[in-house]
């Protein structure tokens, strides 16, 4: 490598800070690029004999230093291109610094930067650095006041945490605004906003009588679309209320909605900031999908005020303290609010998609990592994703109650305070009564373990016995494991398909604690049963189940979700057999069941949509080494043809008993819409009754978005003319909708055709696509990188080669986004060598960027040395 990188921070190296604050007074001359921001900030001695006051600091210049009043000179403290060092302090001291930063050409999106006209601030996880000198880490909490100084008649809306106290004119003619947030507060929390924008105004009232005063604000003319996000919000408030007994803190609360943003959103405390496309929606524009992800971000947000605002990270290793945890609560209050199933469904594809393949690849960590370059890095699908799996299994060990007498315990012992993953185990093991020190090794574990299991049955002594075994294989941080907690939910039948009454039940949690453990139970005959229900534990299973079995328990089955994951095994064994060359013919059992389930009028429609949803791509790769990815492709292809032949005549009826009427957004509307667009798209697929001549007419007749993308996605996958025209219609009439537009994108880079790279070519120059939006890139190279799988992984190396070059241009205009988009290209193990060499000189040629970020620097050194 060209350039020196930042060396790795270790979790085992944490030291207390020390010098602590107390009030932080910050003040904004917001003047584009010479933006001025002066800090005063009261700073005391923490540990005794500490005597050197480290700022982090960068890309700003730094104008003036003084301490308790006096200016220092040049000489009086040290300044580099990330601190601002001072020696000789008194035991308690008042600091001011003044500097400029450039909000306008500031590209990366962190810290201050401008976004479509307005002042936005991204402060986590370390983006305060680059708005003033201050001690850049969770565990320094100080009590914010901020003073905004610009001209009101551009930016109407001057806003930042807290309540705002006052506001002036100045004699210049320009306003000052002043905002003090009461409760004390890490910097990554601080928010800035500055625009013109359209306000949504509502209110609370919360469990205790307070009233509390909700705000959204959205661009001009986009009033219309922040409904849904605002009641999404009060939804959130309440919820959390009555099953957390959560309540509000403060007497406002702000949501924003930007068009450029790193992330889905942030939770700065009153005053949370998100990317539009997180915020707005109408039945026009915005899918159901979206309405959903809406609710789930808003509520993600919210509740980030207890599990992150309030109590807080002591050290970025702990992130999963407050991710994990809100991830957890968001998906609970999404699954009260919604299907427990299909929600259940949606999180354990995420897992099996993403977060398996991540701890297979080069930046395989545990959910709190011990070793971190840039932590931006670690805002991943284990820290969020995993972690929220290892609260959700505390939840089931513990019960509600018991985990909400920890969640208590928990908000008791730290209020205020900045604490630690093991803070957190503490309380629910004290409230418990629990031992929880053999499940705390899932936070320091990496790596997917396998539970295999085997069965005997003894006809004579008429027992069942169960042997689990689980073994984690070597990951690339990390090669010793030892054996996990691992909750093993299982459920028996018998054979004609009635729950069994064995001992302990036809429902049971088997606790898997060593490498191999026996369970035996009473059974007077033998039994089938259905294994990590509710998916229990984030583990392989390796249980081969014979389709007598699958096809026993899949209508047997009472739990939905099970029902589901059954069906899945059914598919996954055949797609895998196709895979190997080893497929003789599908057995008789998938469409059997299949006709039963679809006969089925008790079934919910989202669960039956699900269901005839074939396992994806990233999901089946996990089962291979060294595979051709073409054929896995080809394999999906097939048994979905096969579907259709086996029983298009039953899925053409549901599909027509699914027929859009007048739209409407409740909870069994998009149940319907969602059977009908992936009856629809299967149907399409092989051309079934000539279904492609009627998209046409579909399409003009839909009254809503999640059908156009519906009938959109079919055209892709059957008829090139019709999704051509279709695509061109579109554009006509969404041009210049941001948010919709990203839909057209997404859906141009993930059609397989070999057209793809002049088409991506050309589609660069469209008026919509601009390098600088995250949102734009992601649709056509982030979608293009994860769902178009067989020009992605073109033999001629072509789609690799697209992406790295994407990855480079975005290197120099957005480190974050350069690097989340680098996923697919080092999660290279499973493929072929072929491909895998192909891959590797693309990150070679990457590794020799001058400038290289550090962001991309980690990922791609780590995976080089793989
Ligand atoms: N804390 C945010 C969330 O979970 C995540 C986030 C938003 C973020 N923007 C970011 C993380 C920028 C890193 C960088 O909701
Ligand atoms: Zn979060």
């Amino acid at each position: 490598m060209k350039t020196e990188h930042a060396s790795a921070q270790y979790l085992k190296d944490y030291k207390k800070p020390e010098f602590l604050v107390q009030n932080v007074v910050l003040t904004f001359y917001l003047d584009g690029e010479n933006t001025k921001v002066i800090n005063t900030t009261e700073y005391y001695r923490a540990e005794a004999g500490a005597n050197k006051l480290v700022l982090n600091g960068e890309h700003q210049q730094l104008e003036r230093v003084e301490l308790d009043g006096r200016q220092l000179t040049a000489s009086e403290y040290q300044i580099t291109n990330e601190t601002l060092t001072l020696t000789d302090l008194p035991e308690q001291f008042v600091l001011t610094t003044e500097s400029l930063i450039d909000p306008v050409n500031n590209t990366a999106l962190e810290g201050l930067y401008l976004s479509g006209g307005a002042y936005c601030t991204q402060c986590e996880a370390q983006g305060f650095r680059r708005i003033t000198y201050f001690q850049d880490r969770p565990d320094v909490l100080g009590a914010f006041t901020t003073h905004i100084i610009a001209d009101k008649s551009m930016y109407p809306h001057l806003l930042s945490n807290g309540n705002k106290v006052a506001e002036e004119t100045l004699p210049s003619g320009l306003t000052k605004v002043t905002w003090v947030d009461p409760f004390k507060k890490p910097c990554y929390l601080f928010a800035l906003v500055a625009g013109d924008f359209d306000v949504l105004q509502d209110s609370f009232n919360s469990r205790s009588g307070r009233n509390i005063q909700l705000e959204l604000f959205v661009d001009k003319g986009n009033l219309g679309r922040a409904e849904h996000a605002m009641a999404s919000l009060k939804a959130a408030m309440a919820w959390d209320e009555q099953r957390f007994s959560l309540e509000y803190d403060l007497d406002i609360y702000m949501i924003v909605a930007v068009d450029f943003f790193n992330m889905g959103a942030m939770e700065n405390k009153g005053l949370n900031v998100f990317n539009s496309k997180c915020v707005l929606a109408d039945r026009e524009s915005a899918t159901d999908a979206d309405y959903l992800s809406i609710e789930s971000i808003v509520g993600h947000e919210y509740f980030h005020n207890w599990t992150g605002n309030r109590v807080t990270c002591r050290d970025w290793f702990q992130l999963s303290l407050k991710e994990g945890l809100t991830v957890f609560r968001d998906q609970e209050f999404s699954m009260d609010l919604g299907s427990r199933a299909v929600n259940r469904i949606q999180q354990v594809r995420i897992m099996r998609e993403h977060q398996f393949a991540e701890d297979a690849s080069p930046m395989s960590h545990p959910i709190r990592p011990d070793a971190v370059i840039e932590m931006n890095n670690f805002y991943t699908v284990t820290v969020y994703d995993k972690g929220a799996e290892v609260i959700r299994m505390l939840h089931s060990i513990l019960g509600e109650d018991k985990f909400q007498q920890g969640m208590a315990l928990y908000f008791e012992r730290f209020d205020g305070q900045a604490v630690t993953c093991d803070d957190f185990v503490d309380a629910m093991q004290d409230a418990s009564g629990l031992d929880l020190s053999q499940f705390r090794l899932w936070y320091s574990q990496s790596g997917t373990p396998v539970v295999s299991v085997s069965s005997e049955y003894n006809q004579v002594a008429q027992t069942l016995t169960l042997t689990l075994q689980q073994m984690t294989h070597a990951t690339f941080d990390q090669v010793d494991k030892a054996p996990l907690h691992i909750p093993v939910k299982i459920a028996f039948y018998y054979q004609d398909g009635q729950p069994a009454e064995l001992t302990g039940g036809a429902e049971q949690v088997l606790n898997l604690t060593q490498a191999e453990q026996s369970f035996t139970f009473a059974c007077k005959q033998p039994v089938y049963f259905s294994l990590l229900r509710d998916f229990s534990a984030p583990v392989k299973l390796n249980y081969q189940y014979s389709d007598a079995e699958l096809s026993c328990l899949i209508p047997a089955e009472t739990s939905d979700y099970a029902k589901w994951e059954l069906m899945q095994n059914l598919y996954i064994k055949y797609l895998c057999q196709d895979v190997k060359g080893e497929l003789t013919e599908y057995p008789v059992e998938i469409a059997q069941v299949l006709r039963a389930l679809l006969a089925d009028e008790s079934l919910d429609k989202a669960l039956l949509a699900e269901i005839l949803t074939v396992p994806s791509f990233s999901s089946l790769l996990e089962y291979f080494e060294q595979v051709n990815p073409q054929k896995i492709i080809r394999a999906r292809q097939s048994l979905q043809v096969y579907l259709v032949d086996q029983i298009g005549d039953s899925l053409y009826r549901v599909w027509q008993q699914a027929t859009p009427t007048d739209y409407q957004y409740n909870a069994s509307e998009i149940a319907r819409r969602s059977l009908w667009g992936a009856s629809l798209k299967l149907l399409a697929m092989a051309n079934y009754a000539d279904i492609g001549e009627q998209l046409g007419e579909f399409y003009q007749g839909a009254d809503n978005m999640t059908d156009r993308l519906s009938i959109l996605q079919a055209a892709g996958v059957s008829d090139k003319n019709v999704f051509k025209q279709l695509m061109d219609d579109f554009d006509q009439s969404w041009r210049g909708d941001s948010l919709v537009m990203d839909k057209w994108f997404a859906l141009q880079a993930k059609q397989d055709t070999d057209e793809i790279f002049t088409n991506i070519e050309k589609l660069q120059s469209h008026p919509d696509f601009n390098w600088n939006n995250p949102n734009k890139v992601r649709a056509l190279f982030g979608q293009f990188a994860m769902f178009n799988h067989a020009q992605f992984h073109r033999s001629d190396g072509r789609g690799y080669q697209l992406v790295s070059r994407a990855i480079e241009k975005l290197n120099a205009i957005n480190p974050q986004v350069a690097a989340r988009m680098i996923t697919p290209l080092i999660q290279y193990h499973k493929l072929d060598l072929g491909r895998q060499t192909l891959i590797k000189s693309e990150l070679q040629r990457l590794s020799a960027l001058d400038g290289l970020s550090s962001d991309l620097y980690e990922k791609i050194s780590k995976s080089l040395a793989s």
